[in-house]
């Protein structure tokens, strides 16, 4: 395992992640972070993506980014000068984005990164700091993981993405980044155990991975974010993968929350044990 830099701070890094593209480790990440910020906490979410930057996009905030985290890394500019008011929150919550850099930037140093990732928290006085990261191992994923506290990865119901999650699980271990959680995306509520697909246990059971939470498929959300809009914001979503990120961020602050709680009793429980 390579050298890490220490948890010393008032806050936690979360890296967003799985060595699969286009599974909505994006999506999660910027969603999820706009619910921590609604239960009030401080959130910064930075843009690791250093092939297709996305953030900026979701949060519909892309002719706000200015810079990004490499002009930190490169002293074009300080933490303060590239961060993004995403969303204006109330109750003492913040949401603030950094966005990816351009295309083709060089992947930093890891210990170059760590001091720009600690010093915007720092700057901003974060409770979180959740990072997207592509959908690739190597590069730029190992260096996230030399100062990321805690995982997040993403899986879906395709064979594929549930190979790639428990690869990830491993690779982030071997890393140093033990503390992982299991959030599937684009789970087929609807369908989710017929079609010889895998349901929620035999999705923990295959990536190893402990569950943190489950978002539903929700074409409502795929449509909206195309528009630079969250889930919340998002009529055909809120009630559904709003609420599923919600509970996820209640989790996430220690709280003790059902799973999939917009479902009827029944439903859930099937969906739950299968
Ligand atoms: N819960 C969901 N319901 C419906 N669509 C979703 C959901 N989550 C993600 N998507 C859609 O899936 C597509 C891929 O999502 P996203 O860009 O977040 O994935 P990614 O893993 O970050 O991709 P990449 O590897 O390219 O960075 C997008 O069109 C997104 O809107
Ligand atoms: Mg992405």
């Amino acid at each position: 395992m390579s050298q890490r830099f220490p948890d010393r701070r008032g806050y936690t890094v979360y890296i967003v992640t799985s060595t699969k593209g286009g599974i909505g480790k994006s999506t999660v990440c910027a969603n999820l972070s706009h619910a921590l910020s609604l239960r009030g906490k401080r959130v910064l979410c930075i843009d690791c993506d250093y092939s297709n930057r996305a953030l900026d996009l979701l949060f519909g905030c892309e002719d706000r980014a200015l810079y990004n985290i490499s002009d930190i890394i490169n002293g074009i500019c300080t933490p303060a000068d590239a961060a993004v008011e995403a969303r204006r929150v109330p109750d003492g919550g913040a949401l603030y984005l950094i966005p990816g850099p351009d295309p083709g930037s060089e992947i930093p140093p890891p210990e170059r990164l760590s001091d720009a990732v600690f010093a915007a928290a720092k700057a901003l006085s974060c409770d979180f700091v959740m990072i997207d990261t592509p959908g690739v191992s190597g590069g730029i994923l190992t260096a996230v993981c030399r100062f990321a506290d805690r995982a997040l990865i993403t899986v879906s119901h395709g064979p594929a993405s549930v190979r790639a999650a428990e690869k990830t699980g491993y690779l982030l271990e071997a890393e140093g980044v033990c503390n992982q959680k299991l959030v599937i995306n684009r789970f087929d509520t609807g369908n989710g155990i017929k079609n010889g697909r895998q349901g929620i246990r035999s999705l923990i059971e295959n990536t190893h991975i402990p569950l943190i939470g489950v978002v539903p498929d929700s074409p409502a959300l795929e449509r909206g974010s195309e528009a630079g809009l969250l889930s919340t914001e998002i009529r055909g979503a809120r009630k559904t993968a709003g609420v599923a990120f919600g509970e996820i961020a209640g989790r996430i602050c220690g709280e003790r929350v059902p799973l999939l709680s917009f479902l009827p009793a029944g439903k859930r429980r099937r969906l739950i044990e299968s």
